[in-house]
């Protein structure tokens, strides 16, 4: 059998991505431009210019991605893209150039849906791996529940109410005056500090209730940070970035545990951006055991957004033939839905 080359295109916020993924698992390029330096200045991403970055990039990373893999457009199989949620100027750019891409090179379009991308990635490398387990999905924008009950075919358990974690993190990261991307700064800050100095609130909402709220953490971090700057007390920003990071990770891993129990599944995962912190995968880890849980988690290059994931998921789309038409938009908020019931 030949293999089967899918293209993922990825462009949903600050990253301008593409990938080879040969038979659905193995990496055989992936090219990232990181649009970081250029927002940092900003302190955020800044929508336009991210729009205007992908643009500038896309044909470059594309046309790197196959050169890195070591293939050429005609071995090409299937173009798998983000179509949302996400920034929608800077979606548009990448599903237009695969558009172009499918319609110039006669190969299916395979629309991707960017949580189930993160959800992927723990596929990439692991053709072992196999549901159902539920995936903690934490990002930037969201924070999830998901039961994966087989390929393609989602439960949503959970959501966050207001913030997200990875937005929580970048909040506090800010007032903290840590630069953006504020998750990885606060976590680096947090490793020298002591997680129990000052118990934050974790908003439980009820045993085993499965949505998540971070906006009173959120609020009382705020406010406890204020208090000490009256005071002119800075020496305890290590303590409170470690005290938030503990109080978010609290919440988002025994609510991991309470949906594998309600589900009576035997796996858990995790997903997305904040699934870089180390911290919380250790956390995992240590409760995963304690429960009889097998637990496993992408490797931290492929937590934040790249176009990997997407080639992987592209794929168990392309399986089930599941293509698009070139009247194929993007969507700024997107539901994640099962293809496969
Ligand atoms: O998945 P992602 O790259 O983009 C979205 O789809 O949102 O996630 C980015 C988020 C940011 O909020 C960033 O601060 C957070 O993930 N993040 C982290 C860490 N690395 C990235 N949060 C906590 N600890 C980290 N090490
Ligand atoms: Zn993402």
């Amino acid at each position: 059998m030949p293999p089967v080359y899918i293209l993922g295109i990825e462009t949903s916020c600050d990253e301008t991505s593409a990938a080879v993924i040969r038979d659905g698992h193995f990496i055989s390029s992936n090219i990232i431009a990181s649009q970081i330096d250029i927002h940092r200045r900003y302190g955020g991403v800044v929508p336009e210019v991210a729009s205007r970055q992908h643009l500038e990039k896309i044909t470059f990373v594309v046309e790197r991605s196959l050169k890195d893999a070591g293939i050429e457009f005609s071995d090409l199989n299937a173009v798998a893209v983000t179509v949302g949620p996400g920034l929608i100027g800077a979606l548009l750019v990448g599903v237009a150039a695969a558009k172009a891409y499918a319609f110039a090179l006669r190969l299916p379009l395979v629309p991707v849906h960017h949580l189930e991308a993160h959800l992927y990635a723990n596929f990439l490398e692991h053709p072992e791996r196999k549901p159902p387990f539920v995936c903690l999905i934490v990002s930037g924008g969201h924070t999830s529940l998901v039961l994966v009950k087989e390929h393609l075919s989602y439960e949503l358990l959970g959501s966050t109410r207001d913030d997200a974690a990875g937005e929580a993190f970048d909040k506090i990261a800010r007032q903290l005056g840590l630069a953006y991307p504020g998750g990885p700064a606060l976590e680096a800050l947090a490793r020298g500090g002591n997680p129990e100095a000052i118990p934050f609130p974790r908003a439980w909402l009820g045993e085993n209730e499965l949505d998540f709220s971070f906006s009173g953490l959120k609020t009382a971090v705020i406010n406890y940070l204020q208090r000490a700057r009256q005071k002119g007390d800075e020496t305890c920003l290590a303590d409170i970035a470690a005290s938030f990071q503990a109080a978010v990770i609290d919440v988002l891993v025994e609510k991991t545990m309470w949906a594998a129990r309600l589900t009576g599944v035997k796996q858990v995962a995790l997903a997305g951006g904040v699934a870089a912190n180390t911290a919380l995968r250790s956390r995992f880890q240590t409760r995963a055991g304690e429960e009889g849980l097998n637990f496993f988690y992408p490797p931290i290059e492929f937590c934040t957004d790249n176009a990997a994931m997407v080639g992987c998921a592209g794929y168990f789309h392309y399986l089930a033939g599941h293509f698009a038409s070139l009247q194929q938009e993007a969507y700024a908020n997107f539901p994640l839905v099962s293809k496969n019931k």
